[in-house]
């Protein structure tokens, strides 16, 4: 386990407890289903998030490992959700719910997934917790819906990029970090939303430029899937602002009206060779300084360098 990690495992088997009693169905069929997704864990980070911060300015409750577990489950749908949409084979070194499952089952799943996420923390009897939770799961599912709609879309600008990657990514982090403050005074609530969501927009950068460059035993899942389904990501914008007009109309023809694998390997050929991947990285080391400043206003301590640590994690990760 990473050194930022240091310390959770046991509030983490907690985290794993509530998810597994949340997600009991009492029905032998579907807790079949479930318990074949047993070994569906991931790096945990969101979970991580709201753990460190409450480590950082207090100490860790049962509301957190809760609310760790909610934020998890959410985090699992929406990977579900998206392997599906994605077509990806492989999530976390196994085949994913679709190719398993099916997709309906898988598209049921990811619903049964979000839905005993909601329970979770309505049972906590927090509404403005419970109002958070559902917002940002409605940003979320807009940034999803976003991304969508500018499939294969050369005209995307990078704030559009950036508010997408807020949606499906930054939110959920932003609200891991939240959680973990709740307890705290207003300026310590808006650092801790301010760390998770720079950590979030970082951590996304990280995953669009692994999705060219990673080792897929590593990383744990399917790679090449957004050059192959159109996904606009950062690298794939600074290759088209950085190209010639010439260039760039070969990129554009690529990316739109692919004819086939071999347009495929040549359009991401062209970002690995055009520096946009240095580029697209160094946006995300701009994110984490902005993370690592948020903690300034945090008490110095343990968790707080373990937060420290995190964010230089997102950025240095190969998995
Ligand atoms: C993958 O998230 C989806 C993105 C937001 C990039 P993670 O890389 O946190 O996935 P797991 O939970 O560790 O598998
Ligand atoms: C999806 O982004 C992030 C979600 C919130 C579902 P990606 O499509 O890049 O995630 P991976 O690469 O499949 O994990
Ligand atoms: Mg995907
Ligand atoms: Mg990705």
């Amino acid at each position: 386990m990473h050194a930022a990690f240091a310390g959770l495992e046991p509030h983490f088997l907690a985290v794993e407890g509530h998810m597994a009693r949340a997600l009991e169905a009492n029905e032998l069929r579907v807790d079949g289903l479930i318990s074949d997704l047993g070994t569906f864990h991931g790096k945990m980070l969101r979970p991580a998030l709201v753990l460190l911060v409450a480590q950082a300015l207090g100490s860790i409750t049962d509301v957190h490992t809760r609310l760790g577990a909610a934020l998890e489950m959410i985090h699992t749908a929406t990977l579900i959700h998206d392997d599906l949409i994605d077509d990806a084979n492989v999530r976390r070194n196994q085949p994913t719910a679709h190719v398993r499952f099916g997709n309906t089952t898988s598209v049921l799943l990811g619903d049964y997934f979000y839905t005993h996420a909601f329970t979770l923390v309505a049972r906590l009897k927090l509404p403005d917790v419970s109002l958070r939770l559902v917002e940002t799961t409605n940003v979320l599912c807009r940034g999803e819906l976003q991304q969508q709609c500018v499939e294969r879309d050369a005209a995307i600008s990078e704030s559009e990029y950036e508010r997408i990657i807020y949606g499906k990514t930054a939110c959920l982090t932003e609200l891991a970090a939240e959680f973990g403050a709740a307890g705290s005074n207003e300026p310590l609530r808006l650092a801790a939303a301010n760390y998770g969501r720079a950590c979030g927009m970082a951590f996304q950068i990280v995953d669009d430029c692994l999705d060219f460059t990673g080792d897929p035993y590593k990383v744990g899942k399917s790679l090449s899937t957004d050059i192959e389904r159109g996904r606009m990501t950062l690298p794939i914008i600074r290759l088209l602002s950085g190209a010639s007009p010439a260039e760039r109309a070969a990129h554009e023809r690529r990316l739109t009206a692919p004819t086939g694998p071999d347009d495929v390997a040549a359009f991401r050929e062209a970002v690995i060779a055009s520096g946009a991947l240095a580029s697209a990285l160094s946006t995300a080391k701009d994110h984490v300084r902005r993370a690592q400043e948020a903690l300034t206003a945090f008490p110095a301590g343990t968790a707080r360098d373990q937060l420290q640590v995190l964010a230089e994690f997102i950025v240095a990760r190969d998995f």
